[in-house]
C-alpha cells in the first residue's frame, strides 16, 4: 500500500463530502426557486446554443439493494406507459418557451432502467423529442442500459434512432458480491448485448462498475476487472459504493458488517486503478478510465473535462434541460429540479405543463465557487492566474482562496505558474480539498464516504 500518511492527516477515510456533481449540491436546492425561474431560464437559452437534453425513467423491474438512483419497482407497463405520456407533454411545454433555433448536441436516457420502455414507447418517445430538437452536427446519444432488461428489438429501436453510445451497468461479477446486492447478472447475458450492440455498429461502450461492495475482496475483484477487460469498453466508471441508507431505504437490506472497511475500500480503488492502468486506459478524474480512442480521454487530454450529473464528460453546452420525476436542469442562472415523486410530477405537468419544484439561483460568487470546485474535480488544479482573468471582481478572493489551500493543504499542492497543481499521490483527497472551498461546508449526513 502506498503511504497513506497525507490521507490520514487529512481525513480521507473519515470525512463524507459531496461527490460534486454540481456546486451547490442538489441537497442545498430551494423550494420554489426552480418554478419561479423556469419560464425566465428557458427563455434565456441563446438562440444558436446547442442544448443537452437529459430524460429520466424512474422505473425498474428488479430493485438492487445497493442502488441509490431514483428509481421504483414496476412489473405493469400500463404505469411507464402512462408516465410517457406525461413526459410528451413536458417537452412539449418547455420546447414551446425555448427559443425556436436551439439544436440538441446531448441526449441522454437515465434511470431507473430506461430499457424497460417496450420498443413502441420508445419510439414514441424518441419521435417526440427529434420532433422537438434538431440534433447538431456533433450529436452524442447515449443510454444506461440493464442488461437483463434489454430485449433485442428494443436495442435495434433505440440503434435505429442514432445511439452512438452505451452505458452498461455491471458492478461486479462474483456471485456471492451479486446475492448479496440483490442483483444476479451472468456474464453470459453481459456479453450478449455487448456483442448484440457491436453487431449492430454502435462503437462506443462504457461499463459501470463499483468498489467497496459486500464481500467485495481484492481477489473476488481482481476477477471481475479480469472479465471486464475481456469485454474490451471504451469507457469505465468505478465509483465508489455509497452505502446512504438513510437516503436510500432498500440499502437497509445490506448489513454494514459485510462491507470493506474504508482503508480495504482504498486498495480495492487502487486495484483498479493500477489494473485498467495495466490495460491500456488512462484515469480520467477521480472513478472514470478511458481508452486513447475514447472522447473522454481527448477531452481531459485537451484540459476542457467538465462535470455533470452523469459524473465526468466531454460535453461542453452550458445548458442541460431535465425531463421527468426528479430530473435536474442547469441554466446559466442557476438549477431548477423537477418533482421527484412520480405522482407528484405527473400532477404538476398535468396542471402546469412543468414540473419544477426546487432550485437554485446562483450569485457570482456561487459561480466562482462553482468553477473553483470543476477545475479541482476535472483538472485537479486551481489555476490562481486563470480564474482571476475570468472572474476579475473577484481577483482577491481567488487569491486569498489559493493562499488558505496552500497553508493547508502544504503535502498535497505544489505552486508553480498558472497557481497551485494537486501531487498525483494525493489525488483521492480532491473531494476533502472541494469541501474546504465549498461555502456551504455542506453537513456531513447527507453525503457519502471521501473514497
Ligand atoms: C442509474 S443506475 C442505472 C443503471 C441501470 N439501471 C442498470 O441497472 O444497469 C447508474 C449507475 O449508478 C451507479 N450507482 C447506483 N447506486 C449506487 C451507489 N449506491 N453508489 C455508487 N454508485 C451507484 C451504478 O454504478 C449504476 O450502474
Ligand atoms: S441498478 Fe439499475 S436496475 Fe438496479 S435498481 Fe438501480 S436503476 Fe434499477
Amino acid at each position: 500500500m502506498e503511504n497513506i500518511d497525507p490521507f490520514l492527516r487529512h481525513g480521507l477515510f473519515d470525512a463524507k463530502v459531496p461527490r460534486y456533481t454540481s456546486y451547490p449540491p442538489a441537497n442545498h436546492f430551494q423550494n420554489d426557486v426552480g418554478h419561479r425561474r423556469q419560464s425566465e431560464w428557458l427563455s434565456c437559452v441563446e438562440s444558436d446554443e446547442s442544448v443537452s437534453i437529459y430524460v429520466h425513467i424512474p422505473f425498474c423491474k428488479r430493485l438492487c439493494w445497493f442502488c441509490a438512483c431514483r428509481t421504483q419497482g414496476t412489473q405493469t407497463m400500463r404505469t411507464v406507459d402512462a408516465y410517457v405520456q406525461t413526459l410528451l407533454k413536458e417537452i412539449s411545454a418547455v420546447r414551446a418557451t425555448l427559443p425556436k433555433t436551439i439544436t440538441m448536441g446531448r441526449l441522454h436516457l437515465g434511470g431507473g432502467t430506461p430499457t424497460i420502455l417496450s420498443p413502441k414507447t420508445m419510439k414514441r418517445l424518441l419521435s417526440a423529442i427529434f420532433d422537438a430538437f434538431d440534433p447538431s452536427n456533433d450529436f452524442e446519444f447515449s443510454v444506461e442500459i440493464d442488461p437483463t432488461e434489454a430485449s433485442e428489438p428494443l436495442l435495434q429501436t433505440l440503434i435505429d434512432f442514432g445511439m452512438n453510445r452505451a452505458s452498461i451497468g455491471v458492478q461486479d461479477f462474483a456471485p456471492e458480491v451479486q446475492a448479496a446486492i440483490g442483483r444476479l447478472q451472468s456474464l453470459e447475458e453481459t456479453t450478449a448485448v455487448l456483442d448484440f450492440l457491436r453487431s449492430a455498429g454502435l462503437q462506443a461502450i462504457n461499463l459501470d462498475l463499483l468498489y467497496g461492495l459486500p464481500f467485495q475482496t481484492e481477489e473476488s475483484f481482481r476477477q471481475t476487472l479480469a472479465h471486464v477487460i475481456d469485454m474490451n469498453p471504451d469507457r469505465l466508471a468505478i465509483y465508489g459504493y455509497a452505502h446512504v441508507p438513510w437516503m436510500s431505504k432498500r440499502q437497509v437490506l445490506i448489513k454494514a458488517e459485510t462491507l470493506p472497511d474504508t482503508k480495504q475500500r482504498f486498495e480495492l480503488a487502487n486495484i483498479a486503478h493500477d489494473t485498467m492502468r495495466d490495460a491500456g486506459f488512462a484515469a480520467i478524474g477521480i472513478d472514470h478510465f478511458a481508452k486513447p480512442t475514447d472522447s473522454l480521454y481527448k477531452s481531459n487530454k485537451a484540459g476542457e473535462l467538465r462535470r455533470n450529473f452523469q459524473g465526468y464528460t466531454d460535453d461542453q453546452s452550458e445548458t442541460l434541460i431535465g425531463f421527468g420525476a426528479s430530473a435536474i436542469s442547469r441554466f446559466r442562472g442557476g438549477y431548477q429540479q423537477n418533482a421527484v415523486a412520480t405522482s407528484a410530477y405527473q400532477d404538476r405537468v398535468s396542471i402546469e405543463g412543468f414540473a419544477a419544484h426546487k432550485g437554485y439561483e446562483m450569485s457570482d460568487t456561487d459561480t466562482l465557487i462553482s468553477a473553483m470546485i470543476e477545475e479541482l474535480m476535472c483538472r485537479f488544479h486551481f489555476p490562481t492566474r486563470e480564474l482571476q482573468t475570468r472572474f476579475p471582481e473577484h481577483a482577491h478572493l481567488i487569491r486569498q482562496t489559493s493562499i488558505a489551500l496552500m497553508s493547508r493543504y502544504t503535502d498535497v499542492f505544489n505552486i508553480n505558474s498558472t497557481g497551485l497543481e494537486m501531487r498525483p499521490e494525493t489525488y483521492a483527497l480532491v473531494r476533502i480539498v472541494a469541501h474546504y472551498i465549498d461555502a456551504f461546508n455542506s453537513s456531513e449526513v447527507a453525503h457519502a464516504a471521501a473514497i
